[in-house]
């Protein structure tokens, strides 16, 4: 297996991530703009097969619309140089100051009605460059006082703009569905729909759930302290998973947007062979593969880097990626790890608790199962944990 990408790799960056110019909030830009259509060349010679955008990476807030139109053909041209497609499109409702309180869910009506308008938009131009995903992260959608936000109006706010703009998808018959991205914080203190978990129950609050999944951040899952893998799979099990943004996170702190794997290298390495084969036990009739939508790196290159350093680390994303792919697959077919994986009776999760056919009074009546049940014995074997989880890092590391 090489790891040099290429486009059926389906790997895609968001013109957000190699067009960061690394100011923080403790200085200034250390790196130039990036111009959209070197950075769509880049990332093709590159082996990537696509790239993403909101709205106002493309054309600045407010261009007139000769100006607007202007920015998006060039952009085609360089799209039809290229072959690179666009598989996701976004809209920045978090930058301009009329953001500030939100914009689904600001205090103030008319922000959201502006809000609703320049989603709706982008959503003809994203229909017109021929994505299938549009991804909403509400950044400002979010508080720092509980005293200044009606959180359960903010949540109909928030359905009722995700409805209103399903409606206008199929009234148009654009063949987009919606992925939302969760986040706990940053840039608000604290941000609506944080985690995987809360924004699934929010989907299936929706008049158009069908339409509406997930596109889920290593990084977001990680801040809140919680397993990405394991978010990944719930979100795959309610068939939610739409679009993935990876990157890499060192822990519970500040949104840091590193590069694939140079986080958490272990839980990126489960990741991406929950990505490429599916459950590690056989999963369930709803969910016994992997994940076919586009590999999509939301990043940031270190503010330390200079616009060389710019396409070594978008190289990195890749190479880790497929670099974890190959170890992933030998990991798979290792005949130690099958024994191990069996010694740990993980395909054993995947058998229904009942029998086929079996009822809970049949349950009852199975004395096996509970009178003459040696609880004791259970409860003193080992599961062989250990063991198969370094033969994963044994696998990880080059070591096997
Ligand atoms: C962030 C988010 C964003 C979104 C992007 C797409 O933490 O800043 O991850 O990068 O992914 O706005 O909607
Ligand atoms: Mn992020
Ligand atoms: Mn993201």
């Amino acid at each position: 297996m090489s790891v040099e990408p290429t486009r059926a790799d389906r790997f895609s960056f968001g013109l957000w991530t190699v067009g960061w110019t690394a100011q923080d909030p403790f200085g200034p830009a250390t790196r130039p703009a990036l111009d959209a259509v070197e950075a769509v060349h880049r990332l093709s010679d590159l082996g990537a097969y696509g790239v993403t955008f909101h709205d106002d990476d493309l054309f600045p807030f407010g261009s007139p619309d000769a100006e607007r139109a202007g920015h998006i053909d060039r952009f085609k041209a360089a799209l039809a140089d290229t072959g690179l497609v666009v598989p996701m499109v976004t809209t920045n409702l978090f930058s301009h100051p009329v953001f500030k309180d939100g914009g689904f869910t600001s205090n103030d009506r008319s922000v959201r009605r502006f809000a609703l308008r320049k989603v709706m938009r982008n959503l003809d131009l994203a229909a017109e460059l021929g994505a299938s995903t549009f991804v909403m992260w509400g950044g400002r959608e979010g508080s720092e006082s509980d005293a200044a936000k009606d959180v359960v109006a903010a949540l109909e706010r928030f359905r009722e703009a995700v409805d209103t703009l399903a409606q206008y998808v199929v009234d148009q018959g654009y063949g987009l569905r919606f992925a939302l991205e969760p986040k706990p914080n940053e840039p608000r203190g604290d941000i609506l729909l944080p985690t995987v978990g809360h924004a699934l129950a929010f989907i299936s609050s929706l008049e158009h759930a069908d339409m509406v999944g997930l596109n889920p951040e290593v990084g977001h899952e990680q801040m809140a302290g919680l397993n990405f893998v394991h978010g990944i799979a719930q979100a795959m099990w309610h068939q939610k998973l739409f679009h993935i943004d990876l990157n890499g996170q060192r822990g519970v702190k500040y949104d840091q947007d590193l590069v694939f794997g140079h986080g958490d290298l272990l839980n990126a390495f489960f990741l991406v062979d929950l990505l490429e084969h599916g459950p590690i036990g056989g999963g369930s009739a709803a969910v016994s593969s992997g994940y076919d939508g586009p590999r999509h790196f939301d990043y940031k290159p270190l503010r330390t880097e200079n616009a060389d350093g710019v396409w070594v680390s978008a190289a990195a994303n890749m190479r880790t990626y497929l670099i974890l792919k190959e170890r992933a697959a030998a990991f798979r077919a290792d005949p130690e790890v099958k024994e191990a994986l069996a010694a740990a009776r993980v395909p054993e999760l995947a058998e229904p608790t009942l029998a086929p056919g079996e009822s809970y009074a049949d349950l009852l009546a199975d004395k096996a199962a509970f009178e003459d049940y040696d609880a004791d014995a259970a409860g003193a074997q080992g599961y062989n944990v250990v063991r198969l989880n370094q033969l994963a890092i044994d696998h990880v590391t080059g070591a096997r």
